[in-house]
C-alpha cells in the first residue's frame, strides 16, 4: 500500500497527508480503508420476505437520502464474485422491506443475524426477536427495535464492477417504541440508544459523548 504514497500535502496541524489512488489499491483494500474511516455508520437492521420465507440482516452502506417522500438506501455487497445475499434476492421478489434502528441492548441478536445461514433460516428466530406484522408492507418488522420503518423500494441501482446494489426505499410507515418521540417529534437518544458501526467485523460505538454546537444562521 505504500506505493500509493505519491503526493505530501501538510494540514494546518502540521501532519502530513497520505494520498492513495484507488486504482492502485485492491477491492480489499479500498474497504479497508472506507470502513475505517467512515464512520461511525448507522446499522439497518432489514427485514424481507422471499419465496424461502422472512429474512433478517444488517447493513451499515445504510442513510437517509431524502424526505418529502422520506427515503432512505442501503447497499448490498455480493457473496463472492456471483451470488446475490437473500435480502437483494427477496427485494427483488417482494419490493417491501422494513428498517430497524438497533438499541445497543440488541448488538448481539443483530450481529446473529449477519451470519451465512441458507434462504429458508429465518434470522428473527434465530436471533430470538419476537415480530409484529407490518401495516404497509408484507415483510414483519421486529418488536423489540425502538424505531422500525417500513419501505417499498423505488430503485435498485448496480454500483460499481463487483456489484454493490443501492437499494432505494420509500418510507410509507414509521413506528417508534414508546416514549422516545416528544410531543414536539424531538427523538430521545437515550432511549432509542442506537448501536453504529466502525472497522471490521467486530467493532461498534454507542452515543455515549454527544455535544452540542451554538446554532449558526
Ligand atoms: C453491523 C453490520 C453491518 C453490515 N453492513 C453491510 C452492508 O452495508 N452491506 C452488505 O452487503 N453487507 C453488510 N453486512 C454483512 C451482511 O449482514 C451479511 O452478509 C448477511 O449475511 C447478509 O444476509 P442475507 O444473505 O440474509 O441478506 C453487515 C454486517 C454487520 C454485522
Amino acid at each position: 500500500m505504500d506505493d500509493n504514497m505519491n503526493s505530501t500535502v501538510f494540514l494546518g496541524r502540521g501532519s502530513a497527508t497520505r494520498e492513495f489512488d484507488p486504482a492502485n489499491l485492491s477491492t480489499r483494500e479500498q474497504y479497508k480503508l472506507l470502513t475505517g474511516s467512515i464512520v461511525p455508520r448507522p446499522i439497518a437492521l432489514v427485514t424481507t420476505l422471499g419465496s424461502a420465507g422472512v429474512n433478517a440482516a444488517p447493513f451499515s452502506f445504510f442513510n437517509v437520502v431524502g424526505v418529502a417522500p422520506p427515503t432512505i438506501m442501503l447497499s448490498i455487497g455480493m457473496r463472492g464474485e456471483e451470488l446475490e445475499k437473500d435480502t437483494l434476492r427477496n427485494l427483488r421478489a417482494v419490493p417491501e422491506f422494513v428498517v430497524h434502528i438497533v438499541h445497543e441492548d440488541e448488538r448481539e441478536a443483530m450481529q446473529l443475524c449477519a451470519g451465512y445461514y441458507p434462504p429458508e433460516v429465518n434470522e428473527t428466530e434465530l436471533a430470538g426477536f419476537e415480530v409484529l406484522p407490518s401495516r404497509k408492507v408484507r415483510p414483519p418488522r421486529i418488536a423489540r427495535c425502538p424505531a422500525q420503518f417500513e419501505c417499498v423500494v423505488k430503485n435498485i441501482i448496480p454500483v460499481g464492477a463487483v456489484p454493490y446494489h443501492m437499494v432505494l426505499g420509500e418510507i410509507v410507515a414509521m413506528h417508534f417504541g414508546e416514549d422516545i418521540v416528544s410531543q414536539n417529534l424531538h427523538v430521545d437518544l437515550d432511549r432509542l440508544s442506537p448501536l453504529g458501526r466502525l472497522a471490521g467485523p467486530a467493532s461498534y460505538v454507542r452515543l455515549s459523548d454527544r455535544l452540542s454546537l451554538a446554532p449558526v444562521d
